[in-house]
């Protein structure tokens, strides 16, 4: 068994540490976060230590492994006490708010023998992984058109997004990894265009936006497009196709059943999408935090790395920089 402190008691740590009370190779030993309101009823409902401290909970002497739910721009220091401690950390994306700030946490974590994952959990949902496998049994051929449409219900709350680091780095860094996890090259081109389409209020805020298209290239000639959008009114879209040289792969919505009804005034009216992450990829938070524990406990490789993290982050700030610009940013 192994202890684990959660930190963070919002929409992903409450995930986080309902998971790892279920899970039956770990023990929820603490849940951290400086707002009582939030940390106790957590806490109380899984039968944890609640601490206000996150910096407590990574030196707790029964916790061997930490679990970062925390808003992003607070993930770099978390991340490193918790190395330097000689602990192991799935932390949420993406490692920090910037490139250069998560560079420097990267740099410190690599002098330590550290056990550091990224919670790319979209690598872990049945279906993506599913594609992964096809795409490396050849079963499409060579893949030349990754094409990723990721758009949320509605528009996160204003202090998530001052703290999340903007669009490309909060929203469309999990359909960077996608494509990186199923281009199976690091792509070497980005293009981008952004606007303020859904909420004007964006503007003079923060440097960031709701709507986006990026286009990517590969050193080889494979293609990846990834739109995303803050609001969708129809709900949480979440699709991937894949077009190889043999073949295509397609994953389409998910809804809670597959029943198709007609009546007079509709046909083929279907059930509203899984709204929101935490419905559409509760399957994906419990299989990623199991690849993590089981990894910690056979001493294997974890499935992905605070680099894995940097690459995706190198791609949002080229991104932003291509919007920036008007230019296709070459890496
Ligand atoms: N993988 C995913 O699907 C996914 C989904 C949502 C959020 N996230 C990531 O998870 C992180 C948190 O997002 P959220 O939506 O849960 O945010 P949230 O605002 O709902 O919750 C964050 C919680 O962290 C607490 N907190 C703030 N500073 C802290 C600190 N130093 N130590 C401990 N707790 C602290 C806050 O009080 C709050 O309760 C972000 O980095 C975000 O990018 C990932």
């Amino acid at each position: 068994m192994l202890g684990i402190a959660v930190l963070g008691a919002g929409r992903i740590g409450k995930i986080h540490a309902r998971n790892v009370t279920a899970h039956p190779k770990a023990k929820l030993i603490a849940v951290a976060d400086p707002i009582a309101d939030a940390v106790n009823p957590l806490a109380k409902e899984l039968g944890a230590e609640a601490l206000l401290d996150p910096f407590a909970a990574i030196a707790h002497p029964d916790v061997q492994a930490i679990v970062i739910g925390t808003p992003t721009d607070t993930h770099a220091p978390l991340m490193l006490r918790a190395v330097e401690l000689g602990k192991a950390v799935l932390c949420e994306k993406p490692v920090d708010s910037t490139l250069a700030k998560s560079q420097a946490v990267v740099d410190k974590i690599a002098k330590h023998d550290a056990k550091v994952m990224m919670a790319f959990n979209r690598r872990f949902e049945t279906s993506f992984a599913e594609i992964r496998r096809a795409i490396e049994a050849g079963e499409i051929g060579d893949v030349r058109q990754v094409i990723i449409s990721s758009r949320d219900p509605g528009m996160p709350p204003p202090a998530y997004v001052a703290a999340s680091g903007g669009i490309f780095r909060d929203m469309t860094i999990h359909d960077l990894d996608m494509a990186r996890f199923l281009l199976g090259e690091e792509p070497v081109e980005v293009s981008a265009i952004a606007s303020r389409i859904v909420d004007a209020e964006l503007t003079g805020k923060h440097e960031d936006y709701d709507t986006v298209m990026i286009n990517m290239k590969t050193a080889s000639g494979k293609q990846c497009h990834i739109n995303n959008c803050r609001e969708a009114v129809y709900g949480y879209d979440q699709r991937v196709e894949v077009f190889g040289s043999t073949g295509m792969l397609l994953q389409d919505n998910l809804r809670p059943t597959t029943v198709r009804r007609w009546s007079a005034d509709v046909t083929e009216a279907r059930e509203p999408l899984l709204n929101f992450f935490l419905q559409r990829y509760e399957q994906a938070y419990a299989a990623e935090l199991d690849a993590f524990l089981t990894a910690l406990v056979d001493g294997t490789p974890l499935p992905t790395s605070v680099d894995d993290g940097l690459l995706a982050l190198k791609l949002a700030e080229a991104a932003l920089e291509s919007v920036k610009t008007g230019r296709t940013v070459k890496l």
